[in-house]
């Protein structure tokens, strides 16, 4: 069953097209991956998907349903979630607020939306970390926050936009489990990341965006060795390694 389609999506910024008549279809219970080089359009991709910026031609269905153009609170109301490459969590705030801001667009009740927050907080496991202030918290436990407010709107998609950047490796294995965790039937997942050991351990399929076009979509190992790819993204030191 597909849940998320975009069709012949068009974005330009002052004339250049960030992106361009990109086609995509995403299988409900799916990890798909979205790679290629800084400036190739995914972050745009994903602003376009959740209402940030409306697209000059093309449309977005989720559940079959024209979703084009909606506001973001609507998108995130409907169950699409996401991180954003650059977080801006309410940084007075403690982490359970942070996470309770997203819980309420469903919750009825401040009750109901600390429960939810805390069951979130206890997934991406920072529930030790609740009370504390945003500012006082380490780079992983921010980039866990990014998660957990994703989480909190209960989306049946989710986008994460390189929420492993910056993160040691082992921070990095231990970001990889929790996502895997969280891969259910109910839960769709797009990851955009340059770590390319993220994207091969977490995917079953990807898409490869240049200048804003779909280069390449496919089963991960037909991905990495496929010429085009490989030029324009990973380069033929990826291949050597490989
Ligand atoms: N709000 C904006 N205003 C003007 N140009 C933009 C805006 N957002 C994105 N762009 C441009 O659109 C193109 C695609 O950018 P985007 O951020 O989507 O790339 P990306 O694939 O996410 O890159 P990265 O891997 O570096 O995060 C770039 O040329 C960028 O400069
Ligand atoms: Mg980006």
């Amino acid at each position: 069953m597909i849940l998320l389609e975009s069709l012949n999506l068009v974005k330009s910024f002052g004339g250049v097209a960030a992106i361009d008549r990109l086609s995509l279809t995403v299988e409900k219970g799916m990890i798909l991956g979205i790679i290629g080089p800084n400036g190739s359009g995914k972050t745009t991709f994903f602003n376009l998907v959740t209402g940030i910026f409306t697209p000059d031609s093309g449309k977005v269905l989720f559940h079959g349903k024209d979703v084009t153009g909606f506001r973001p609170h609507r998108i995130a109301k409907l169950g699409i979630g996401r991180t954003f490459q650059v977080p801006a969590p309410f940084s007075k705030m403690t982490v359970l607020e942070n996470v309770m801001v997203s819980t309420f667009i469903h919750a009825r009740t401040m009750k109901m939306a600390k429960e939810q927050a805390k069951k979130i907080l206890g997934l991406v496991r920072l529930e030790e970390k609740a009370d504390q202030q945003v500012l006082n918290v380490t780079l992983e436990d921010r980039k866990r926050l990014e998660l957990a407010r994703a989480l909190g709107t209960q989306p049946s998609l989710l986008l994460l936009d390189e929420v492993m950047a910056g993160l040691t490796p082992a921070e990095v294995k231990a970001s990889i489990e929790l996502i895997r965790s969280l891969r259910t039937k109910d839960l769709t997942i797009i990851v955009v990341e340059h770590i390319m050991d993220v994207i091969l351990s977490l995917c079953d399929r990807l898409a490869v965006l240049d200048y804003g076009s779909k280069i390449a979509e496919d089963i991960p190992d037909r991905v990495v060795n496929n010429p085009e790819v490989i030029k324009a993204y990973l380069g033929e030191h990826y291949r050597a390694r490989n």
